[in-house]
């Protein structure tokens, strides 16, 4: 296929790569979308890279790895309980809304996020695989259980698991750990078989998680890629949108809606 690429400056060429995404959505039977932290930017979430990323102030290994975790178990869940203070007050914006939308549109659909903040289930999408796992749970370090809590601010930290005394964790994926197996799998098994696969404000630079967007593409799928930056995959787009999810994605829905 040939590349649809608006280049970021021209509005002709924008609604030539809306329409072709358009057209290429609405003869599609298997729907896959790839989110990353530029799907919630629009709601005021943070994303990572770049100025005013959250790992510009932050230095990754200090409050998103497992030793850091070890070393300093305050230090890393103030980090995360900021950032579950501040997700309690976002909302979803209309890139969720769309994606949410076209579930219940395409015979098969499957949405895969390294999002922890829960925006796109916010926003009514159902079984979203959490790739880089939910700031909504917590985990015990000793005995494993899990569960969800939505108390803001935590009344105690680090919170203590009620089974067994132990400290908890927050429920996220990080540097040096290993992704969920089933979840992993099961959105390769979609990448695969996807026909159409949307990766939307993601940088594309953290694998296994990045990886997907490279399986959809050697098995064939159509890929649309909606960033205002190119992404490190960029090259293995077919259609490409430059600009704000929260705009573009219900523009390619309203543009299927007619066609
Ligand atoms: P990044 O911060 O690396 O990338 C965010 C992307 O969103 C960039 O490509 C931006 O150009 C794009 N963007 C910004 N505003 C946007 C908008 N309004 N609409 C669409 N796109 C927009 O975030 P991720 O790619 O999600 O992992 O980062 C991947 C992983 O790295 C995260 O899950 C996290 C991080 O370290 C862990 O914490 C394990």
């Amino acid at each position: 296929m040939r590349a649809s690429r608006n280049g970021g400056d021209n509005p002709a060429m924008l609604e030539d790569s809306i329409k072709a995404a358009a057209r290429a959505l609405s003869g599609a039977g298997q729907v896959m979308a790839f989110t990353g932290a530029g799907v919630s930017a629009e709601s005021g979430v943070a994303t990572f890279r770049g100025a005013g990323g959250l790992w510009e102030g932050q230095p990754v290994e200090q409050v998103a790895t497992p030793e850091a975790f070890r070393r300093d178990p305050l230090r890393v869940w103030r980090f995360y309980e900021a950032r579950r203070v501040q997700a309690s007050t976002v909302r979803p914006n209309p890139a969720h809304e769309t994606l949410a939308r076209w579930q219940r549109r395409f015979p098969a659909f499957c949405l895969a996020t390294q999002n922890v903040d829960g925006l796109h289930q916010a926003a009514g999408s159902r079984e979203v695989l959490e790739l880089h796992g939910g700031l909504w749970r917590v985990r015990c370090t000793a005995c494993d259980r899990q569960r969800e809590d939505r108390t803001v601010p935590l009344p105690e930290l680090p919170p203590r698991c009620s089974a067994c005394g132990a400290i908890e964790r927050p429920d996220i994926v990080w540097f040096g750990e290993v992704l969920p197996t089933d979840i992993l799998s099961a959105a390769a098994q979609a990448a695969a078989k996807a026909e159409v696969f949307v990766v939307v404000g993601t940088s594309a630079v953290v694998y296994p998680a990045a990886g997907l967007v490279e399986i959809a593409a050697s098995a064939g799928a159509t890929i649309i890629e909606v960033n205002p930056a190119a992404s490190a995959l960029a090259h293995l787009a077919d259609i490409v949108l430059r600009g704000p999810a929260g705009e573009l994605l219900p523009r390619i829905d309203a543009t299927l809606e007619v066609s």
